[in-house]
């Protein structure tokens, strides 16, 4: 499927195709590089970085999201995803959880980094976010 996306988009998608180079995945070999857009114009990339233990590997969206709030960046508008399988890829739920955080609203857009995208949103990939206000009875950003 082919999705008509923004320069803004495309340029996001660019960035998580140049972070997705540097995908360090010796076990998997499935690369993905993630690019987050904040509400300021300010991208975050990440790739996915694996481990010998295999649990503490770590997606390429948590990498660019702690990234971004490490950087002071909180509010975010779009997720740019490529992957490297045959099929365009979704975020895990961990990532959905953690991008929720933040950016309940989020668009996520998928890639092969070619040809292939596809525009969602997270609340549709994550219905019924579990969120601070559930712990906190309050919002906190
Ligand atoms: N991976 C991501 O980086 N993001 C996802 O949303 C799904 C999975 C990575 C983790 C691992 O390095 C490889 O893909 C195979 O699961």
């Amino acid at each position: 499927m082919k999705t008509l996306l923004s320069r803004e988009e495309r340029s996001l998608v660019a960035a998580a195709a140049r972070a997705q180079k540097r995908a360090y995945c010796p076990y998997s070999g499935y690369r993905v590089g993630a690019a987050l857009l904040d509400a300021r114009g300010r991208v975050f990339a990440g790739c996915n970085v694996e481990n010998a233990s295999y649990s503490a590997t770590t997606c390429a969206e948590r990498v660019a999201l702690g990234s971004a709030v490490a950087a002071g960046a909180r509010r975010f508008r779009a997720v740019a995803i490529v992957t490297s399988g045959r099929e365009l890829a979704s975020p895990c739920g961990v990532c959905r959880q953690a991008l929720s955080e933040f950016a309940p609203e989020l668009v996520v857009i998928i890639s092969d980094g070619k040809r292939r995208t596809e525009r969602m949103t997270l609340a549709e990939l994550l219905p019924r976010q579990f969120r601070c206000h559930q712990v906190l009875g309050k919002t906190i950003h």
